[in-house]
């Protein structure tokens, strides 16, 4: 059993097919389900909502990680809550008053995140991290799966873990991870990889194998530059 959790994003998913796709990436051992929810407005693209994510649930036997990249936040949280993400992360960017939409999250009985774009510093977050239990180090302006990873979010991540010290906090990373990648952000210090095209490529629901020789590629070579 290694120490990173590989989380897929479904962005790279055939949109057509998520249930089977959720369950040809769990048997493939997958750790985590990463859901991309995009509005239009806080990044140049729209994917699904909360809806979407409910229809998804039942599909889903280890966790639903919901990245919200949608602005405003608050009005929204309790629907996703509702559809039974376990994880609910937004963004630092997204509203005036980070610490009552990290709160209300909080109140709805799910896991707490934040996510930093890739120009926001580690210290935006100094004085919530007592309420949080995952970040997520963008290392893509996000928007769009297959990006290039962006490079300088390393010494953010290293940051972060010395801020973060002994509290109970996930570092996810979230943009442009493969084999190569990975490795550099688990050196650093993260916990969570999050992978999309790297993760889908060469498979589908009918053909399965190249879904699980991704998985296992990013997590051996991320594991062993632990
Ligand atoms: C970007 C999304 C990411 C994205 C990752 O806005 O938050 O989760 O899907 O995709 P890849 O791994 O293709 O960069
Ligand atoms: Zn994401």
């Amino acid at each position: 059993m290694g120490k990173i959790l590989i989380a897929p994003s479904i962005l790279a998913a055939d949109f057509a097919n998520f249930g089977q796709e959720i369950q040809a990436i769990e048997a493939q051992g997958c750790d985590w389900v990463h859901v991309d929810v995009m509005d239009g407005h806080f990044v140049p693209n729209i994917t699904f909502g909360p809806d979407m994510c409910k229809a998804i649930r039942p599909h889903i036997k280890t966790v639903m990680d919901v990245h919200l990249m949608i602005a405003p936040t608050d009005a929204y949280l309790k629907a996703f809550a509702d559809a039974g993400s376990d994880y609910i992360t937004i963004h630092v960017e997204a509203g005036p008053h980070l610490h009552r939409s990290l709160q209300l999250i909080r109140d709805l009985g799910c896991k707490v995140g934040v996510a930093l774009n890739p120009s926001t510093p580690a210290s935006s977050i100094e004085y919530v991290l007592d309420m949080i239990d995952l970040v997520c180090v963008m290392t893509v302006n996000p928007g769009f799966g297959g990006q290039k990873f962006i490079h300088s979010q390393i010494d953010k991540v290293k940051e972060l873990r010395h801020m973060i010290g002994d509290r109970d906090i996930l570092i996810e990373i979230d943009g442009g991870i493969t084999p190569q990648t990975g490795p550099l952000m688990s050196a650093a210090g993260a916990d969570v990889l999050v992978a999309g095209s790297a993760v889908f490529k060469g498979g589908s629901v009918d053909n399965p194998a190249p879904y699980g020789d991704n998985i296992r590629a990013i997590r051996e070579a991320s594991d062993a530059a632990i």
